[in-house]
This record gives structure tokens, sequence and C-alpha cells, in this order.
């Protein structure tokens, strides 16, 4: 297994789009392990291929303290959803930023397992919020796009200033 490069906003490759996954074979397991690794070894609690920069439609989520509930969805799609909640997220991509976003309070989610068999999952509350911010990478976007443009302009400005420290 191998650490990933998590891109981090403003990056503009955070703002492509990731194609479906045709088929589940061993590269796209080898990436799942990969993610899973630099997820856990941020630490963080959901990771979305688009944010390791290869545009596939993968996510991976632990919401556990012990890492013993992995989940990973390939092509997830929202397929309904209901009720409304304000959770304060974060994200890999814009380190140390925590902000309050609406999302819908329950999911009901398709999408393939790391064998690539079909499963269905209705979810709620932290897991809920997180593959809806997940997927939200998957087309491109980020938790940030919610708040207003003043807030985002600074935070912006925090991550470049951040990056030129680094670099
Ligand atoms: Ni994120």
């Amino acid at each position: 297994m191998a650490l990933l490069q998590v891109l981090h906003y403003p990056d503009p490759r955070l703002r492509n789009p990731a194609q479906p996954v045709a088929q589940v074979d061993d590269e796209v397991r080898r990436l799942v392990d990969d993610m899973f690794e630099t997820m856990y070894e941020a630490p963080g609690i959901g990771l979305a291929a688009t944010q390791v920069n290869v545009p596939k439609r993968i996510v991976v989520i632990d919401l556990s303290n012990d890492r013993t509930e992995p989940y990973c969805f390939i092509n997830p799609k929202i397929v309904a959803r209901e009720g409304e909640e304000e959770t304060e997220e974060g994200c890999l991509s814009v380190p140390g930023i925590y902000d309050t976003v609406r999302r819908s309070r329950w999911v009901h989610v398709e999408a393939l397992d790391r064998d690539g068999k079909a499963f269905t999952l209705k979810i709620d509350d932290l897991l809920a919020v997180c593959i809806q911010h997940e997927i939200d990478h998957l087309d491109g976007k980020l938790f940030v796009d919610y708040l207003s443009e003043v807030k985002r302009g600074r935070i912006r400005k925090k991550m470049e200033k951040l990056r030129r420290k680094i670099l």
C-alpha cells in the first residue's frame, strides 16, 4: 500500500468531475486500499478519489475511532433523500477549516463495494453527511462552496498563505 498526496483547496484539479468506474478490478482495489491508508494516516473520516487526483467515482469512509467500520462506495448514487440537518464539516483538502453546512438528514445510496458487488444503504446522521460531502467531491464541489463568498475568499487566502509556507 502507499500513501497518496491529498490536493488542497484551491487546487483546480479538485474541480475535475470524476468518471464512473467501468470495472472493479485489482487496480481499482489497490487504489481503494491506498485511499483507506491515506485517510487513516491523515487522519480523516472520508476521502474521495478526486482528492488524490484520480478522477474516478470512488469514496472511502470510516467513522469509527479504531478503523473497524470501513465503507467503500464505488459509483455511489443518492437515489432518495429526506429531511435537513446542519453539521459542522471539515475536509482533508481544506485543512484547519470547519464550518456549518446544511444537508439531507438521511439518504438512500446505491453503489458497488470493493468486490464490485452492488448494494444499497439507507443511512442517516454523520454517515449520511459524510457520503453527501464525498459525492460532492466527485462532482468537483467542496464544502466551502456552500459558504458565503466573503468567507470562501478568506479561506482561500488562508490556504494560499499556508501553501507558501510549506513550499
Ligand atoms: Ni472533503
